[in-house]
């Protein structure tokens, strides 16, 4: 089989990476391989079994015999745990906390190293992530590294809330993108930062379809496909 092509998108929460992902993988006729969707897996396992997802001691014991693995229905990505699909259950607001509260720690991220890895070898694809283009495919063929400013995307934020009837405040929410960005990019293991080679897209000032639209030229432009 010939060498597969791994595009790597990496950036803050709130930068439209994953749905910007998922359509530049369909145009190209690509896998998109969504990796904050695993460890919102393990977050969600942590809690299923009663433990506290911010305590090391209690998540890395459970690593021991865990089985985290992923595939495609449909076209859809679907992720497994211990053969139990639970896909269905991991975009909820305790489980989105739970991951990020799991994800710092090193042995978590060891952990799902492998299946990360794995895919890119065997399938052409566009993975998004915090740590794809540093870490996980310091090869990638093509890495972007997708962000707006904090304000753009608390603003996106407050409207996807308020259209859903959700009550938010803008400031309340602009404090909370501070501070994951703080975090995301100050954790020891795998900080969030833009590899040495990855193109820097901004999107403060472009709606999805504009970004989608760039980013596929670019890739295309980037890799002549
Ligand atoms: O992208 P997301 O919101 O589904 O990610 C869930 C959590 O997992 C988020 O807090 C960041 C973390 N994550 C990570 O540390 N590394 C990745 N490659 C993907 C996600």
């Amino acid at each position: 089989m010939g060498k597969t092509i791994n595009i790597a998108i990496d950036g803050p929460s709130g930068a439209g990476k994953s749905t910007t992902a998922r359509k530049i993988a369909e145009q190209l006729g690509f896998l998109y391989v969504d990796t904050g969707a695993l460890y919102r897996s393990i977050g969600y396992f942590v809690l299923q079994q009663g433990k506290n997802p911010s305590e090391r001691n209690d998540v890395v014991p459970l690593l021991d015999g865990l089985s985290v693995s992923f595939d495609y229905v449909g076209g859809e990505q679907r992720v497994y745990v211990n053969g139990e699909d639970v896909s269905d259950y991991i975009r909820t607001q305790p489980v989105s906390m739970a991951a990020s509260d799991v994800s710092p720690f090193p042995e978590v991220r060891s952990f799902l190293f492998q299946t990360q890895r794995a895919i890119a070898e065997k399938e052409n694809i566009v993975m998004d992530g915090r740590d794809v283009g540093t870490v996980i495919l310091p090869d990638a063929d093509l890495k972007i590294f997708l962000t707006a400013s904090a304000e753009v995307r608390a603003k996106r934020r407050f409207l996807e809330l308020s259209q859903k009837g959700i009550p938010c405040d803008y400031e309340t929410i602009l404090a909370d993108v501070n501070q994951r960005d703080y975090n995301d990019s100050h954790r020891a293991a795998s900080p969030l930062r833009k590899a040495d080679d990855a193109v820097l897209f901004d999107n403060s000032a472009y709606d999805e379809e504009t970004t989608v639209a760039l980013i596929t030229n670019l890739i295309k432009e980037k890799l002549t496909i």
